[in-house]
């Protein structure tokens, strides 16, 4: 495992909530960050700060300066969050733009912010959707009608190009809803009432600093070629056993295994292979009967 003591990162996105928590986290472990992010929000921690947007060639060509690795975060984060033109494009761009240029300077390693979006349903055009079989895992396959996740799945052919071309190793981490866990006991609660709302996420969740602690290890870890995964915490966020809120709600999706008490149907194998993830901040939720007629 490589330290990052010493080491210049960029990160992009840096006043956001996962790039917030992200910078004070690598500053603490040692590493030089640079913050690409919004002036007038400065992470803690961050050692330089460089304003600007991830898809012009000139603004990351100075964030770029001096990077001997990058965490690529900054992303209009969901589909709503511009129009389907704005959320593609800038997501998109900004991603070929960052990995391709840190590639012809040297960077040698990246962390990229995918989503569990990158499969299609959870923002889909079918509110009814439900995954083509569970655990979510590695391999399923993407059934996309929807700006944003069309970019993230995208992106992971930008990081898969940018290694062939280059040798980058690239972490493209698959996020669930990520959040403090102040946020995640307040999804929790709705879900509880409508577990069917949940289930293309999986009912998975990721605390925001357990995100940053993934993205630390997707810099550190030995792996090497572009890898994309799925990480969350090991249970999910409603209160039923999973097996049994599935006979509930979705009877009719293939599941190929079962499921102990509350454990998350993602398949979270390659997280721990490749960068030794595992989450630290569970919700802590009793486990409960599933009340007849639930939805
Ligand atoms: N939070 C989640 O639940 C979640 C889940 C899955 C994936 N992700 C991904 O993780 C990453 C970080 O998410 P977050 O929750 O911190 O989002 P956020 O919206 O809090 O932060 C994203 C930051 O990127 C910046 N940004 C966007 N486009 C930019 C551009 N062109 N130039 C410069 N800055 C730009 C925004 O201003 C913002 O500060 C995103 O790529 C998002 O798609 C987040």
């Amino acid at each position: 495992m490589t330290g990052l003591r010493g080491a210049r990162v960029l990160v992009t996105g840096a006043s956001g909530r996962i790039g917030s928590v992200a910078t004070a986290r690598l500053a603490d472990r040692g590493a030089l960050v640079t913050a690409m992010c919004d002036l007038r929000s400065v992470p803690d921690g961050a050692d330089r700060a460089v304003g600007g947007d991830t898809a012009s060639f000139d603004d990351v060509a100075r964030a770029l300066e001096g990077a001997e690795l990058v965490v690529h975060l900054a992303a209009l984060a969901h589909r709503d969050a511009g129009t389907p033109y704005d959320v593609y494009t800038n997501n998109v761009v900004s991603t070929f733009n960052v990995l391709t240029q840190a590639a012809e300077r040297g960077v040698r390693r990246a962390v990229v912010a995918g989503s569990i979006n990158r499969y299609g349903l959870p923002q889909g055009v079918d509110a009814d959707a439900l995954p083509p079989y569970l655990p979510i895992d590695t391999d399923m396959p993407a059934d996309v009608s929807d700006w944003y996740s069309l970019s993230k799945l995208n992106d992971e052919n930008t990081c898969r190009m940018v290694w062939r071309r280059w040798g980058v190793d690239i972490v493209t981490l698959r996020f669930p809803h990520v959040n403090t866990m102040a946020a995640i006991e307040a999804q929790s609660a709705e879900l509880t009432e409508h577990p069917r709302r949940g289930v293309t996420e999986a009912w998975a969740y990721l605390d925001v600093r357990d995100a940053a602690r993934a993205i630390e290890l997707g810099l550190t870890s030995p792996s090497r070629g572009a890898n994309a995964f799925y990480l969350a915490a090991p249970t999910t966020s409603i209160p039923y056993r999973t097996d049994e809120v599935l006979d509930a709600i979705a009877p009719e999706v293939p599941r190929r295994r079962r499921f102990v008490e509350r454990e998350v149907p993602m398949d979270l194998t390659d997280a721990r292979r490749l960068i030794g993830f595992e989450a630290e901040h569970v919700l802590d939720r009793q486990v409960r009967d599933v009340p007849a007629g639930i939805r």
